[in-house]
């Protein structure tokens, strides 16, 4: 477990209780002073540098800053570990592909920790969308605020919104086209820390917007998905109704503009925690090799989405994914679904 801040501790929690795993060490360079760490270092269960540990270890989880995903990730695979990285995968899709090629040459499996395509209940949403039950989708609104923790190294876009894009890109089986960002300074001076995005996902003419704040006085973790007869709200902060189905819809007939309000129903869930749904899987594709739900692909995905909405918040004005991604015309946007990818067990 490399870097066991705020999100490494919760990973290290979960790794020590994932079947499969002997043992797992605790690497951080301020190990010393952290609270209930400093120990390890006696017991040979904790490094202060990721060199230091590499000839005691198979694979590593790395839960650092965004800016040293890459070169921590791609010294972790050239010494042949499996590596699950954290969101965002890299802060630049060049950044992302040098991963991707790493574990490729070098045979070991490439995971990002987008935590939310391990949720029940985004799979539901998935489902809900997939299946038509919405019927034609017309959009996807997600907000994630809070008063949130000031990032030193990156704007509240890196931070919260790759969330919100692995979300949408996994319920659309899809990739967008084009972003569009606003953003703005509040308390930061360098880094936004609100802002608007608007993903659109052309080719199945979805628009998604996302609203990440990390300057709000409410902690709000909502998704909406509205489609053409039903509409569904999923809310990660209601555990007992995350996701709720509203039988609502809007409809022109005879000129005129209709309103059909229907009952209001909230599925049972079956909800097991994302992050140790997540470390199973890690560690099942690790032992068989099989591709990860959220593989490199995925992770580099985002990160395009998110060099794009940097480009657009410097430049105001829309950005196509194929101006910073450096995709192949013939790319379509559409993403694996994850039928065609290693099945989790929930
Ligand atoms: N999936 C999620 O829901 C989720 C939630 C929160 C954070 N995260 C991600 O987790 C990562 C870490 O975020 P955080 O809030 O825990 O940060 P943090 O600052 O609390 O912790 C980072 C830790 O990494 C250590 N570190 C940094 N560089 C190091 C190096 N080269 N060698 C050894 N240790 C090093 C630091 O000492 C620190 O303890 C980020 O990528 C963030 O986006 C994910």
């Amino acid at each position: 477990m490399l870097g066991v801040g705020y999100w490494g501790s919760k990973q290290l929690r979960v790794m020590r209780a994932t079947p499969g795993v002997g043992r797992v060490v605790a690497i951080d360079a301020r190990l010393p002073l952290l609270s209930g760490m400093a120990h390890l270092l006696a017991t040979g269960e904790g490094f202060t540098s990721l060199e230091a540990a590499l000839p005691h270890i198979d694979a590593v989880v790395i839960a650092t800053p965004p800016a040293s995903h890459v070169p921590l990730g791609l010294a972790a695979i050239r010494a042949g570990k499996h590596v699950l990285i954290e969101k965002p995968l890299a802060t630049s899709a060049a950044g992302a592909q040098e991963l991707i090629q790493a574990a490729k040459d070098a045979g070991v499996t490439l995971m990002v920790g987008h935590t939310f395509e391990y949720n029940g209940a985004v799979w539901m949403l998935r489902e809900l969308v997939q299946s038509q039950e919405l019927g034609d989708l017309y959009y996807l609104d997600s907000s994630r605020l809070n008063m949130g923790l000031y990032q030193s190294d990156v704007n509240v876009i890196s931070d919260l919104a790759p969330h919100d894009i692995s979300i949408a890109n996994h319920v659309l089986g899809a990739a967008p086209a084009s972003v569009r960002a606003w953003g703005r300074r509040h308390v930061d001076p360098v880094f936004e820390d609100v802002a608007h995005l608007e993903l659109g996902y052309d080719h199945i003419g979805v628009q998604a917007h996302i609203h990440v704040s990390w300057l709000d006085p409410r902690k709000v973790r909502l998704v909406t998905a509205v489609g053409s007869k039903k509409m569904a709200v999923y809310d990660d902060t209601n555990t007992e109704e995350r996701i709720r189905i509203h039988d609502k819809s809007v409809y022109r007939s005879d000129g005129r503009v209709q309103y059909h309000h229907g009952a209001i129903s909230s599925p049972v869930i079956r909800f097991d925690e994302p992050l140790a749904v997540q470390a199973r899987h890690f560690v099942d594709c690790m032992t068989t090799g099989a591709v990860p739900r959220s593989d490199g692909a995925s992770g580099l995905a985002v990160v395009q989405v998110i060099e794009a909405a940097q480009l657009s918040l410097a430049q105001d004005r829309k950005v196509l994914l194929s101006e910073v991604s450096g995709l192949p015309e013939t790319h379509t946007g559409l993403i694996p679904v994850p039928a065609q990818r290693a099945p989790v067990s929930a």
